[in-house]
């Protein structure tokens, strides 16, 4: 029997009634007057190499990728410092989530993470019909590790830490990572996404290096950010030798597309060369805009990140300063899907985006 919507009845699984489809918004015209600062990609293009590598293999796109990712898999292994069967590229860190998520998690099993924060996570854990168990964050707007231990039990496969969190920006501190993973029952994996990895100042938190000490743990980075890639889609997971092999049950075999491969390559190379001056620009662009709002009477939430959140206290004024913003032509970053329904997130853009989000900003902080 099909149901009135033509599909038939009881094929959408049961346990994904609560699950909401992620609906995309529509980007617009390219050419339109609109300064895009709701995604977090940031301001960069890919690197020039980068750029380079994907023009010259345009004319090898007939033959599927390495389904290994090879050049890429040995590129990150030498710089981070583990063995290449410790390493895993994958279609972003979201890409990585979804495979985690698939791997680890049955009907019954719980998720542990600190809420509002990076929606994947609870996404993947829902639709693998598994409990998310949420803990806060601080009042910075950081992962609370005393609480997030607090929501393990014996259901708990996963142990989520987002740092820098996404989408409030602040970090967790290196020392109190390494008690909360000191703490934490045998029958768990932690995960540390380290999405905004190449913000963080000198003495936080490196992930790749507490694998590399042998802690049992997975972490997550990405090229979509500081590297300028978002457009193709390329991460990587960096943990147990165990945890890679495993995570072949049920990857994608082509989960990385020949020139993200190509360019994450080359980015890697080039990164020493031209990363330094990309995080100091979005320190530089992102004090300017904190002291614009600090000005305005909105102090953003500390952030390790390329990213500013601030609270406006409500819902209904969260959403009245963004229509106002729209009307403008800046597209920020409404909260509510992250668990933060009365808080806008502004994406570190150049220096003449954040110009042009400036200049509006008094109008929609008092229009309201
Ligand atoms: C904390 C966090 N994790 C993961 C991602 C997804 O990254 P990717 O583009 O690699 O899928 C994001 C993107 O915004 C993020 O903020």
């Amino acid at each position: 029997m099909a149901s009135a919507d033509g599909l038939p009845d009881k094929l959408v699984r049961a346990s994904l009634a609560d699950v909401m489809p992620y609906v995309p918004g529509r980007a617009g015209d390219a050419d339109a007057d609109v300064v895009a600062l709701a995604s977090n990609e940031g301001p960069f293009d890919p690197m020039p190499g980068a750029q380079e590598a994907v023009r010259a293999g345009a004319h090898e796109h007939r033959l599927y990728p390495d389904p290994g990712a090879w050049a890429l898999r040995d590129e990150l292994a030498g710089r981070l410092g583990l063995p290449v069967e410790q390493v895993l590229p994958g279609a972003g860190i979201d890409g990585l989530i979804a495979s985690l998520a698939a791997l680890t998690l049955d009907p019954g099993d719980e998720l542990a993470m600190c809420w509002p924060s990076f929606l994947s996570w609870r996404q993947r854990c829902l639709v693998q019909g598994a409990t998310v168990r949420e803990a806060p964050l601080t009042a910075a707007g950081a992962y609370d590790l005393d609480a997030l231990a607090d929501r393990v039990g014996d259901r708990t496969k996963l142990a989520v830490v987002v740092s820098p969190n996404n989408p409030t920006g602040a970090p967790v501190g290196a020392d109190e990572l390494e008690r909360f993973l000191d703490g934490l029952p045998a029958h768990v994996l932690p995960v540390l996404d380290e999405a905004y990895f190449e913000y963080l100042p000198a003495g936080s938190h490196d992930g790749a290096s507490l694998v590399r000490e042998g802690r049992r743990l997975a972490v997550l980075r990405t090229f979509s950010k500081a590297y300028g890639l978002a457009g193709l889609r390329v991460g990587y997971l960096a943990g147990p030798a165990e945890l890679v092999t495993a995570m072949g049950k049920v990857r994608p075999a082509f989960e990385v597309n020949a020139p993200a491969q190509a360019a994450a390559v080359a980015s890697l190379r080039e990164a020493g060369a031209e990363l330094p001056a990309r995080v100091a620009l979005i320190e530089r662009e992102r004090k300017r805009l904190r002291t614009c709002l600090e000005g305005l009477g909105v102090a953003p939430l500390p952030s390790a990140a390329n990213f500013l959140y601030i609270d406006l206290g409500s819902p209904d004024r969260a959403a009245a300063v963004n229509r106002s913003l729209v009307e403008d032509g800046v597209m920020v970053r409404p909260t509510a899907p992250f668990g933060a329904p009365a808080g806008l997130r502004m994406t570190i853009g150049r220096p003449e985006e954040n110009d042009r989000l400036m200049a509006v900003l008094p109008g929609a902080l008092s229009s309201v």
